[in-house]
């Protein structure tokens, strides 16, 4: 059921889809929810499926003299979707983001812990930007009021999928370029600002005390597996599912792959049958390594 909630002051658009536990998921950057379509439509037999475009961000308007047309950082981005669940009814909720998603899933766990039952993190990383890629972000910003949000959608495209994506599977840019329509050069600037002065979410990963899942695909130029198995490492009684032959936004280059990935972590969450230490995606990861 897509429909817009304001809460907090900012309105969000978001899909709302299944019943029973709440699995929220967060998009990336440069697209919207829809890079999750494929995963709300797997999911939703299993749990309540809720895909919320970020403020600013797809069909969440940041009208010129609102507050979301200010500039905002990963923790307000984090308070709007702490604003939009408690509107719906959807707490305490197992939260995954992707990438730009993962970094306010990480600012959500720091600032409302009690309201979450699981995290999933997807092509993203703890860590801060390094001074290259801040730098980067000047560009893209440069780039997106010379050019317009497209040239940093183009810019950014090689680096979104595995290496012969580009070449053997050109609906994926495709589907990228649409999810950016809506973009503006103001959209790129704030986001760009946001994820520049990010903090360093390192030093809170200890802290995280609910089930964790990390996600990576096995040639994520982004962020690349390395990151996610030093996020493995930070949070206790994490696991890590590898997902063959996908790059950064795994979840529309490989959608079954990432679909079931996440299908067993929120059913074996809900079914609370295994405690989490025991929760481990070692086996799954393996068979996905072995193509079965
Ligand atoms: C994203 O996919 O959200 C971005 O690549 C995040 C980033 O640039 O750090």
């Amino acid at each position: 059921m897509p429909t817009h909630t304001t809460a907090g002051g900012i309105s969000l658009y978001y899909e709302d889809r299944g019943r029973g536990t709440p699995l929220v998921l967060l998009h990336g950057f440069p697209v919207d929810h829809r890079m999750w379509d494929a995963q709300a439509a797997a999911l939703a037999g299993t749990c309540r499926v809720i895909t919320p475009d970020l403020r600013g961000f797809g069909r969440s308007p940041a009208a010129a003299g609102t507050r979301a047309a200010r500039p905002f950082t990963v923790e307000d981005l984090a308070d709007d979707v702490r604003h939009l669940l408690a509107a719906v009814s959807a707490l305490p909720c197992v939260l995954g983001g992707l990438s730009m998603g993962g970094y306010v899933a990480l600012a959500f766990a720091r600032r409302y812990p009690a309201d979450l039952l699981g995290l999933a993190l997807l092509d993203t990383q703890a860590g801060p930007d390094s001074a290259a890629a801040k730098a980067n972000r000047q560009k893209n910003i440069d780039l997106a009021r010379a050019k317009g949000p497209g040239a940093v959608v183009d810019a950014m495209l090689p680096k979104l999928f595995a290496p012969s994506a580009d070449v053997a599977r050109p609906e994926l840019a495709a589907a990228v370029r649409r999810m950016a329509e809506g973009y503006t050069a103001d959209t790129v600037e704030r986001a760009m600002v946001a994820l520049r002065d990010r903090p360093d979410a390192t030093p809170g990963l200890a802290a995280i005390a609910v089930p964790t899942l990390v996600v990576v695909g096995d040639s994520d130029q982004i962020t690349p597996p390395k990151l996610a198995e030093d996020m493995r490492d930070g949070i206790v009684g994490a696991t890590l599912a590898v997902i063959l032959g996908a790059g950064h936004l795994a979840p529309v280059e490989r959608p079954p792959q990432v679909s079931e990935t996440l299908g067993r972590f929120a059913r074996d969450l809900t079914s609370g049958v295994r405690p989490k230490a025991a929760f481990d995606v070692s086996a799954m990861t393996d068979r996905l390594r072995a193509g079965r």
